[in-house]
């Protein structure tokens, strides 16, 4: 009944690794340890320079055909305007059938109409012509452009077609297109379930169209599901009927015109919320049967957002009713759909009671983000992948912006301090790119998704929005929405609309920022009362790469803000900085000078030695975000070797009275990226100092909660301390974390729920077997998403290679979802303990990995790498990939090796320095 499709060529096999991917949280100066596990980050015709990469990328059978550059692109003679789908899944044989009648467009006479398909098989393609012609076609894919193509007998004249084509696939397990999952219930039993992930390019995967932002059309949809299933897309139903045997179909409203990479189907047994309403919107939150007790939290999120973002947008919400769902096997963090925004279960659902800051925060987040994209990426979206930035980056600073209203004592601009410096970790590697770069394969979008696009984009808008102040941004915000609301838009109509608003020339500003990369370094030296202001490039291997042709002469236009102490008053001043130096003038020689004054510069700054010696001395002048700033850029300075390693490992005995998280954070990330760099015989002393630094900040807060502490408060208690526990190794802090795991068993209520994954990791860095067996059991029977990933962390938190070998190879064999398992090798990848047998598991099992990991798994799990600080390692990591044919798309490999390089250079500089240093300082320390 569903023969196979005719292809054009044969099926290219090989090269795996385009790899939709969460942003990560973690650059060369912050690893990732330190945070919670991720939920395990052109036209022609453009007015604005881009910089291409002119090295042809398209794969050797696509070169081969001749000077076709745009074979990613599909021709614009045919253009679909709506769609009317009905699809019918058979969740037990994981398939499902298709009927699909597209109105199009045709502008000039064809034969041939050509569209986008994978993996799909016809069975019927026919054309109907505005005089009510019908011609019967025949398909034939090409699995090498991801096409069909529909060929005609005669041809088709210009006019208005409807294209009725029949066609059948599967429901795939690699969680995208149109996708299986399954869950237990508390029985046991398991249950299927089917989703669709269509972002980037997987819209192709669930149904034949046109695949490209810019072809925006109306669906119309129609789900056919067994009886007591749950079918949801995009719009509200609008009718039921039903449809053989124990089955029914429903039929969903139009949608808007929209993008097909917003489209959605899900199907399943679920259960919702009572409905809130949003002005004219209900909105709900979906997840699979037995749940919904954990739904409450996201749908107050999602209410007081939604309401938030209409005020903010000055645009009424566009749809009729808005879903928030949870769906138990998701590659991503969540998905923007218009009006079904999916989600991986622990970005949604959460036991409020029973969860950490972090945790909340997380959801908060997500949920923020993705209701932002409802206007800026679903109404009007980026007109090529190139321009995934406006939708990323704007959706982050909205995030920011939406959470920071809703819960204004979690400072969450201070805790985006921790991104900005993530985005820098990378955008400071020759292999950067610029946020708006060539986009032409598949592979090429999913690699867009990552720091660059979304924190260094939400950086750079931050700046932007304190530049020409926030209510002259959002005017233009607000107008680039209605000026392309239903369309299309790129970079420069932003600009155009910033640019109204605020009548100021907003490219000569941001051009710098969006269309190169990196970032500049910017030196401060006083010279009585004047500040003498430099920028150069900063990068953490120094010299400009071989040919590169933004070296050295590239300039920003840096948005100072400087703040000085002027006989013991504050003064501030801002410049805008746009040649290579510059005088600032202060009313009279400075105390101390803050150049970053407030954080919100996407840039990093050299302080002349007696300058920092002053701050240093000074920190309690200094906001969190700005002391933050201090520790983050001295020690990207000693990572390039500008600084020395020691000097800044004394500039943290400054920090022992630190109250601010995100400031312990840089510190904490920075001392895990020492301990990757020494030798295994100078750990122990390094566990010493990084006591030395934790305790007395532990200390002052204790291990309970106090009477009107803040929840900030508390997740910092949980974060000092697991320093303590597990980096620092400290028997005291193991010893009470024994104990009070211990009466947590007894009685849950008993460890603040802050305190308690502090506790769990710390019982891994020092347990043995049976801490390994309860953490197992526990993650088999948690009762929410962040209990399962607690424990499913700390089994890669142990020492013993028998156990950490258990772990990865749980990986593979099915028990940890693959939504994880790439998340969870990683884990392993960066852990002192872990590294080398990952490394030896991943060269092993690889081609299991490619076989069973989801695609966009594997940026993930490789960003581990730059952990294998060792010459010997970096030899076979280089080796690897390319002898496996991995390729990870756009730029993200070079990133990666060349972050290793950075490591392996700080270790060969440092190493030896740093442990004698080390050895020297404890000696000095007080026993304890
Ligand atoms: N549009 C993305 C999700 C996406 C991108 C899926 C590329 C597949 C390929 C979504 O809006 C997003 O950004 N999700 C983030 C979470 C967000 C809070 C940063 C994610 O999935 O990590
Ligand atoms: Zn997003």
């Amino acid at each position: 009944m569903c023969a196979p499709t005719r292809h054009i060529h044969a099926p290219l096999h090989g090269v795996n690794g385009g790899s939709p991917d969460r942003r990560g949280r973690a650059g060369a100066t912050v690893p990732d340890e330190w945070y919670p596990p991720p939920g395990p980050r052109e036209d022609a015709s453009r007015a604005v320079p881009t910089v291409v990469d002119d090295t042809d990328r398209r794969s050797a059978p696509e070169r081969g055909r001749g000077s076709d550059v745009n074979s990613h692109r599909l021709p614009r003679t045919v253009v679909p305007s709506r769609y009317d789908i009905r699809l019918e899944p058979d969740l037990d044989t994981a398939t499902y059938t298709g009927e699909e009648a597209v109105q199009v467009e045709v502008r000039d006479e064809v034969n041939e109409v050509q569209l986008n398909a994978v993996e799909l098989s016809f069975t019927r393609v026919e054309a109907e012509g505005p005089d009510g012609t019908r011609l019967e076609g025949a398909a034939s894919l090409d699995p090498a452009t991801d096409r069909v193509h529909l060929r005609f007998p005669r041809a088709l004249h210009p006019g208005e077609w409807t294209l009725r084509l029949g066609f059948c696939g599967t429901l795939n397990d690699q969680l995208h297109g149109f996708y299986r999952s399954s869950f237990k219930d508390a029985e046991g039993r398991t249950h299927v379930m089917a989703a669709t992930q269509f972002e980037a390019v997987d819209a192709r995967r669930a149904f034949p169209c046109w695949d490209e932002p810019a072809l925006k059309a109306v669906f119309g949809v129609t789900l056919v599901v067994p009886d007591g299933y749950t079918a949801i897309s995009n719009s509200a139903p609008i009718r039921e009927e039903p449809a053989g045997p124990a089955r029914r179909a429903v039929t969903f409203g139009d949608t808007i015109r929209m993008s097909t990479y917003l489209v959605a189907f899900i199907v399943g047994e679920l259960e919702s919320t009572e409905p809130v309403m949003v002005g004219k919107t209900p909105l709900r939150v979906w997840c699979v049967q037995g749940k919904r007790h954990l739904a409450a939290y996201a749908r107050t999120a999602g209410a007081f957002c939604l309401d938030f973002f209409e005020h903010y947008y000055g645009i009424p919400y566009p749809g009729d009713k808005l879903d928030l769902l949870a769906i138990p096997d998701f590659a991503a963090g969540a998905m923007e759909n218009f009006g079904a925004i999916t989600f991986r279960e622990t970005a949604l659902l959460v036991d409020e009671g029973a969860a950490s800051h972090g945790e909340l925060e997380r959801i908060a987040d997500v949920v923020a983000h993705e209701i932002a994209h409802m206007w800026f990426g679903d109404l009007v979206t980026m007109a090529w992948w190139n321009g995934i930035w406006l939708n990323e980056a704007f959706a982050t600073f909205m995030e920011m912006l939406a959470v920071d209203a809703w819960k204004p004592e979690w400072q969450r601009w201070v805790s985006f301090g921790v991104s900005r410096a993530a985005a820098m970790g990378v955008d400071g590697l020759h292999a950067s790119r610029p946020i708006e770069y060539d986009v032409r394969a598949p592979r090429d979008c999913e690699a867009m998704f990552d720091l660059l696009t979304y924190e260094k984009g939400a950086s750079v808008l931050r700046m932007l929005e304190q530049h020409i102040g926030p209510d002259t941004f959002r005017e233009g915000v607000r107008l680039y929405l209605r000026w392309h609301e239903y369309e299309n838009a790129e970079t420069t109509d932003l600009w155009k609309a910033l640019g109204e608003a605020s009548g100021q020339p907003i490219p000569e500003v941001m051009d710098g920022w969006v269309f190169h990369p990196g970032y500049p370094l910017v030196g401060v030296r006083a010279e009585g009362s004047r500040l003498h202001l430099t920028q150069r490039r900063f990068t953490y291997l120094g010299d400009p790469a071989p040919g590169s042709a933004d070296e050295p002469v590239q300039l920003w236009r840096v948005p100072v803000t400087v703040r000085a102490s002027i006989a013991g008053q504050p003064v501030e001043r801002k410049l805008l900085l746009a040649a290579a130096e510059d005088d600032l003038a202060l009313p009279g020689p400075p105390e101390w000078v803050v150049a970053n004054a407030g954080g919100h510069g996407f840039y990093r700054v050299a302080y002349e030695p007696a300058l920092l010696d002053r701050l240093a001395s000074n920190l309690g002048a200094l906001a969190p975000i700005e002391r933050f700033g201090l520790v983050s850029d001295t020690f990207a300075q000693a990572q390039a070797g500008d600084l020395s390693a020691e000097g800044f490992l004394d500039l943290t005995a400054r920090f022992r009275d630190e109250t601010d998280r995100n400031v312990w954070a840089v510190v904490v990330g920075a001392l895990a990226y020492v301990n990757r760099a020494i030798d295994d015989d100078a750990r122990e002393s390094l566990e010493a100092f990084v006591r030395d630094r934790a305790r007395p900040a532990a200390l002052r807060l204790g291990w309970d909660p106090r009477p009107g502490e803040n929840e900030l408060t508390r997740q910092l208690r949980g974060d000092l301390l697991r320093a303590l526990g597990v980096l620092g190794d400290d028997p005291e802090i193991q010893a009470e974390a024994r104990e009070r795991y211990a009466r947590y068993r007894a009685d849950e209520h008993a460890v603040e729920p802050n305190v308690l994954p502090a506790v769990i990791a710390t019982l891994a860095r020092a347990g043995g077997e049976a801490e390994y067996a309860e953490f197992l059991e526990r993650f088999r029977h948690a009762r929410s998403p962040q209990e399962e990933q607690r424990y499913l962390y700390a089994l890669t938190g142990f020492r013993q290679a028998e156990l950490l070998n258990q772990t990865l190879q749980r990986t593979l064999d099915g028990e940890i979802r693959s939504q994880d398992a790439p998340f969870v090798v990683r884990a392993v990848l960066v852990s002192v303990w872990g590294r080398a047998l990952a490394w030896e598991f991943i060269k092993g099992h690889w081609e299991t990995m490619r076989r069973i990991f989801p695609p966009s798994g594997f940026r993930r799990m490789f960003d581990g790498i730059s952990a294998l600080v060792r010459p010997e390692w970096e030899a076979e990591v280089r080796a690897f990939f390319p002898a496996h044919g991995i390729e990870l798309g756009g730029k993200i490999l070079d990133q990666y090796l060349e972050q290793l390089r950075v490591g392996v250079r700080f270790r060969e500089r440092e190493a030896a320095r740093i442990a004698a240093y080390l050895g020297r300082v404890v000696r000095e320390m007080p026993t304890r």
